[in-house]
């Protein structure tokens, strides 16, 4: 059986999902897309599809068997609603929704819906997260009372605080935006539900304070990098990065300011968590690393495991002997192979009526974690995890 997908959003996520995952795979065909931008139908002229500048048509479309939603996360209550009553099988990017209430009428919604809805959070399914899974959920390092994540993201300066994603009214924050991957695959490694957080966070790098830090005084409001005075001396220019670390982001990737006063998110942020189980964790964020990797560390009662996706490694300590095991798993394109994974777990749900490995409940929960974590910051208290 090949199920028929429309795609509603066609930016970077939705453009690169459709045509690298859904277009070539056997069991797929991809039959509507939909954009409120038509520029965005361009890549998708040679494809057979009905394209629709209001995602409403979409839905319509009785052709359609399933969704794969792409739009920005303060939308996706509205769609997710829509397409709940249009009956079709939805794949929503991650995070949820961007507030608690909006999360809470996804949930109503949802609550006894009998077609697939599965959230996008892409690691669960990539290989080296299932391999840790398996060695946790043996016993290998016994009881694990303590955990460590951290985030190195060198392309906050390269993407995040050149567009959208640097004010908070668009974004919510990066802890939404970004965090919320690796805070679900913790909750999932550590298999059970976080209970406190508490937090710190500031902006200092990039943004007015940055600039008066960098230039002694702010600059001037709504400066671009491509017509920028000083695109060759300031190294935060998209120009400089591509010049001395060979990066470009995307072509054409906005060139706002990143010092601009309308920055508002944080550019580095810690995390202390407490989960019911008694575990502990301490998480941290940095939008201005060298370079990026995501890594992680586990202490048990046994030994201690640590692993990270940049040399797809996992290396496990032996506490009482002197045991080491250090166990290499192939890297894969898309996500780590996280996407192709994901879609088959899409089709083996719609198939069995099955709920996904990465399903409501679970991504409510990283986006509750996620939302109290930007409380505790803000309130410079502990704050407990609702649900
Ligand atoms: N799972 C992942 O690893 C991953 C990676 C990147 C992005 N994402 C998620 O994908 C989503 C999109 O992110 P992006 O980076 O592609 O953003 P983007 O800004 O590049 O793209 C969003 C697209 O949605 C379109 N859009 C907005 N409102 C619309 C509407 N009402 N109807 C139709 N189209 C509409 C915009 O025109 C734009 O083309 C976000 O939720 C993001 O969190 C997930």
């Amino acid at each position: 059986m090949v199920v028929k997908f429309g795609v509603i959003g066609l930016g970077n996520r939705g453009s690169k999902f459709a045509l690298h995952s859904i277009i070539p795979h056997p069991d797929l065909e991809l039959v509507a897309i939909s954009d409120q931008n038509e520029s965005k139908f361009l890549p998708f002229e040679e494809q057979d599809v009905v394209s629709y500048t209001n995602y409403d048509d979409l839905l319509k479309n009785r052709e359609v068997d399933a969704v794969f939603i792409a739009t920005p996360d303060d939308t996706h209550a509205e769609v997710v609603l829509k397409a709940v009553r249009a009956e079709k099988h939805i794949l929503c990017e991650k995070p949820l929704e961007v507030s608690l209430s909006k999360i809470s009428e996804m949930e109503a919604a949802l609550a006894h819906y009998k077609g697939v809805f599965l959230v996008g959070y892409v690691l669960r399914y990539a290989p080296l997260y299932h391999k840790v899974k398996q060695i946790l959920d043996a016993g290998t390092i016994g009881q694990i009372w303590l955990a460590n994540g951290v985030d190195h993201i060198h392309y906050g300066g390269y993407a995040f605080f050149h567009d959208w994603h640097r004010e908070k009214k668009r974004s919510g924050s990066l802890l939404l935006q970004k965090a919320t991957h690796s805070l679900d695959i913790l909750n999932w490694l550590i298999d059970s539900k976080p209970v406190q957080v508490a937090g710190l966070g500031g902006l200092e790098v990039f943004g007015e304070k940055g600039a008066k830090k960098k230039f002694g005084a702010p600059l001037e409001k709504n400066l671009h990098c491509r017509s920028c005075t000083l695109k060759w001396s300031c190294e935060e220019s998209l120009l400089n990065i591509k010049k001395y670390k060979n990066i470009e982001w995307q072509k054409n990737w906005p060139d706002n300011c990143v010092f601009d006063s309308d920055v508002d998110v944080d550019d580095h942020q810690a995390l202390l968590i407490l989960y019911q189980n008694n575990t502990k964790l301490t998480y941290s964020l940095c939008q201005f690393s060298a370079f990026y990797r995501r890594e992680f560390q586990f202490f048990g009662t046994k030994g201690e495991l640590y692993f990270d996706d940049e040399r797809n490694e996992i290396i496990i300590n032996d506490r009482l002997k002197p045991e080491k095991t250090v166990i290499h798993v192939a890297e894969q394109a898309h996500h780590g192979g996280g996407d192709d994974e994901m879609l088959l777990d899409f089709l083996t749900c719609l198939k069995e009526k099955k709920t996904p490995l990465s399903n409501l409940a679970s991504s409510a929960v990283a986006s509750r974690l996620v939302l109290a974590a930007e409380d505790a910051i803000s309130q410079n208290k502990i704050i407990e995890v609702e649900g």
